[in-house]
């Protein structure tokens, strides 16, 4: 059979309920998927997660800094939650409309928001522009910060579908600034921060970087919950490959915990996505800050007309993304999904 390629339209996609656009080439009852399931039922989920409550703000930010992760229920009311449900089955929807076969841009049936989006985020999008600045959240991020004045980079994250087989390696989602020349010899700067010393790395900063990551689904063991490997965020260790993993990493999964939580990261500690074995899909958008005294280059990807929505907060920490007035922010979902890390190509 022919290399399944992203970017085949998808007739059927728009049609199918949300839940129904997994499992594609692949069948669910498959012994080898069956077993997995089993064992992750058994095994899988951080043994003794804590879920804390929004005004928990002193115990949320002790263990933020201990883990460099943590969990906080109730982030959304009921009614965002159902908004921001439809925000990703609009969303997904559309994206599915160009991959028939799922090939993903991080593996097959897994996907990043922003790595499928034109301006590579959201923040166009109602649902995602609620989350820059939630009354649960933004006290939280005040303490995490230690000031009012972080600042919005902006929002996507990811999801994963029914079918998602395969874990995605550990990695974290910054690194120190690099220059890497593409094949077509163009050069392309990631990351900012270098020390021309050659002593400090971005590991020895205080949190410089913050994802908030939102569950639309409650997070169980077979659903493709995130995992998040504990106390990772500063160590210079190398990450091990999935190949190198152990186990008990692979198991180190943020479940159970209910719909309508957020996951508040350093985005430095190692994660990774882990298979979708379940019947539904498994989002979670995100929204993400850097802290007062860091910045990385920063793209104008909130129309302005979105920008006059928010609050005077939200208004002031998105100052680096908004567009300027009469300026016009091109939207829309990348047909061939972006581009895909080389970590989650598959293997040749
Ligand atoms: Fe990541």
């Amino acid at each position: 059979m022919a290399e399944a390629r992203v970017g085949e339209a998808d007739e059927r996609a728009m049609s199918l309920p949300l839940d129904e656009l997994g499992w594609v080439d692949k069948d669910k009852n498959d012994p080898e998927y069956v077993a997995k399931r089993e064992y992750f039922e058994a095994n899988n989920g951080i043994p003794g997660l804590e879920v804390f409550a929004p005004d928990q703000i002193e115990d949320i930010t002790r263990v933020f800094y201990r883990d460099g992760f943590v969990v906080v229920k109730d982030a959304l009311t009921p009614d965002q939650l159902e908004f921001m449900r439809g925000g990703v089955d609009r969303v997904i929807h559309q994206m599915m409309a160009h991959d028939k076969h799922r090939v993903g841009n991080r593996g097959s049936h897994r996907y990043s928001f922003g790595g499928a989006s034109l301006t590579g985020h959201l923040v166009h999008e109602p649902e995602w522009a609620m989350l820059i600045d939630l009354p649960t959240i933004t006290p939280i991020l005040i303490s995490l910060f230690g000031s009012r004045d972080y600042i919005s980079r902006g929002g996507g994250g990811d999801f994963c579908l029914p079918g998602t087989v395969q874990y995605q390696p550990l990695h974290a989602d910054m690194s120190d600034r690099r220059t890497v020349t593409r094949d077509d010899g163009r050069e392309f700067t990631f990351g900012s921060f270098h020390d021309p010393r050659g002593i400090l790395t971005y590991r020895d900063l205080p949190c410089p970087y913050i994802c908030c990551n939102f569950t639309t689904v409650d997070l169980n063991p077979i659903n493709g919950p995130i995992r998040q490997i504990p106390g990772t965020q500063h160590t210079r260790e190398s990450i091990p490959t999935l190949a190198e993993e152990p186990e008990w990493m692979k198991l180190s999964t943020v479940c159970p915990a209910p719909a309508g939580s957020v996951v508040i990261r350093d985005i430095r500690c190692w994660h990774g996505g882990t298979p979708n074995l379940s019947d539904e899909v498994r989002a979670l958008p995100n929204c993400e800050y850097y802290a007062p005294w860091f910045r990385e280059p920063l793209r104008r990807t909130l129309p302005r007309e979105m920008w006059e929505t928010l609050s005077d907060h939200g208004k002031k920490i998105t100052r680096y993304i908004v567009a300027d007035p009469g300026e016009d922010v091109v939207t829309g979902v990348h047909p061939t999904m972006g581009i895909t890390p080389v970590r989650d190509r598959p293997a040749k």
